[in-house]
This record gives C-alpha cells, structure tokens and sequence, in this order.
C-alpha cells in the first residue's frame, strides 16, 4: 500500500453563476521517500488537487488515504504534523513581521511541542540542513534573498519531520541560476527524510532531475502517468507530447545536439 492514496479524486467550485470542474477523478499513489511530479499547463488543476492533499481544500468526491487512514475527514495535530506545504512565493508565504528564528520555532512549538533549547538546537539543524548560517536567524524576510526565503519556507515545512511534503512550483519564482541548487537541496532532504513529495511544477528540466514518477493532468483529469523516463522520453498521449514540446530547451548543450545537422556545421 502507498503512502498517499488517491481515488476518484474530484473538486468543483461553484460561485458567481459558474461551476469550474478543477478536478476529475484523479487517482494517484505516492511511496515514503519518493517524488511524484504534477505536470500540465496553467489551469490544469494542479494546485488544486496538491491543496485538497494538504488540507487546504475539501474534495468534492473521491477517497484518500494517508498511512492507511482517511486523509478527507478531520485533521488532527499529528496530521498537520505529517503533511506540510511549500508555495511558489516564499515571501509571501512568511510572515513579514517574524524573524527566521520565530518563523522555525511556530510550528516545532505547534505541531512537535518543542520549545526552550531543544526548539533552539532543532533550528539550528535545520538551517544547516537547508544551507543556511545560523546568522540569518535575526533576519527578516525581507532581508533575505529570494533563495535564501524558500530555504526558510523549506526549513518551516520540515520543521515538525513530515512524512508528506507537497511543494506547489517551489523553485518558479526564483532565478534561473538559483533554481537548480534548490532542486539539489530538495533530493538531498528526501534522502535524509526519507519524506514523501509531491512536486508541482510545469519547469520539465525541474522534473527530469527530481521525480520518480510523473503525472500528466489536463483539464482536471490526468492525461498519463508512469516512470520519468517513460514519460519524458516516450510520451504516449498526444497531450504529453505538445506540452513537452513546448518546453524550450534550456541547456545550450542540449539545444545544439537538437539543432538539425546543416545547422550545427554553419
Ligand atoms: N478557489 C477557486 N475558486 C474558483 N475557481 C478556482 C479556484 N481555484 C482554482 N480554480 C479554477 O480551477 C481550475 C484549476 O486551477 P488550478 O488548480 O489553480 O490549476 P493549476 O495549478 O494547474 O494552474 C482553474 O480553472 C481555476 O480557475
Ligand atoms: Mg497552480
């Protein structure tokens, strides 16, 4: 049995007159210490099924299980310890207010009852598992980098020891040139977590360097699934195919290896 188990999972939001079928009945298994990437144009639903995973939406239909229990019904503490979430902006996704120091110690205290000196040297752990001087501890956020807060925003979602962590395009709002070295220190934490990922993204260079498995979603229902390999490399569905294709080819490398041969010896 997975970790995570989705079935038939759907949501619909009504409002204003519209009724918008985010999600179509998606089903999904995601392993203790490995990745599933959530791949598909804007739209596709992709968010809204990582939010219904972390909580912070209620499915329309479908089940869930989480470690063999019901992840849809309540959620006590250990279960806001066990699934934690990393958004796109880190910035906003910190308070502006709280120094790095309080940013860390909220959840320990909230979700792992830790506080006084075993809090403090758990903060210095994770600082140093996410590469950070502990220096930065009095900082604020707007005092930080934009790599520099994701690794704060990743330190606070490991904070309790999740077993679940879904990143929704963790890295799309950072430079290019930090992007890859977030990735890096993501795989590195799963080895040392052994957490369970479930990786939203649309960057397709993100997902050939951190998935296991990948899942294709369009319009609400996933398109394809499989290995990485198998479906970066030999898509079978149509839809796979345009959305790869539309990825541009960003290492120079690459780019002239799939340049046409006239081309190459100009
Ligand atoms: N809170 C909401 N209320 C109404 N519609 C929403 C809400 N969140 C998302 N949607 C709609 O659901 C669809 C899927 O959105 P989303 O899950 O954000 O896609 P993605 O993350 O793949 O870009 C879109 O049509 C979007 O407009
Ligand atoms: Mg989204």
């Amino acid at each position: 049995m997975a970790l995570l188990e989705l079935r038939g999972i759907s949501k619909t939001f009504t409002g204003r007159g519209r009724t918008v079928h985010a999600v179509r009945g998606v089903d999904l298994d995601l392993d203790s210490a490995s990745t599933v990437a959530l791949v598909g144009e804007s739209g596709s639903g992709k968010s809204t099924l990582g939010r219904i995973v972390a909580g912070l939406h209620r499915a329309s239909g479908g089940t869930a299980t989480f470690g063999g229990a019901d992840l849809l019904g309540a959620w006590d503490r250990e279960r806001r310890r066990s699934v934690q979430m990393v958004f796109q902006h880190p910035f906003q996704s910190l308070d502006p207010r709280w120094p790095v120091d309080r940013i860390l110690r909220e959840p320990l205290a909230r979700l792992s009852g830790l506080r006084g000196s075993a809090a403090d040297r758990r903060v210095d752990e994770l600082l140093d598992q996410v590469g950070l001087p502990t220096a930065m501890r009095g900082r604020l956020p707007a005092e930080l980098s934009g790599g520099q807060q994701q690794r704060v925003a990743i330190a606070r979602a490991l904070a309790p020891r999740p077993d679940l962590v879904v990143l929704d395009e963790p890295t799309s709002g950072l430079d290019q040139s930090v992007r890859g070295r977030v990735v890096d220190l993501l795989r590195e934490l799963q080895q040392e977590t052994q957490a369970a990922y479930l990786f939203i993204t649309h960057d397709i260079s993100v997902v050939r360097r951190i998935a296991d498995q990948v899942v294709v979603m369009h319009h609400g229902e996933v398109a394809e699934r499989g290995p990485r390999t198998a479906v970066l490399d030999h898509p079978q569905d149509d839809y796979t195919r345009t959305l790869l294709a539309a990825v541009p080819v960003a290492d120079p490398r690459r780019r002239a290896r799939a340049l046409p041969r006239h081309e190459e010896t100009r």
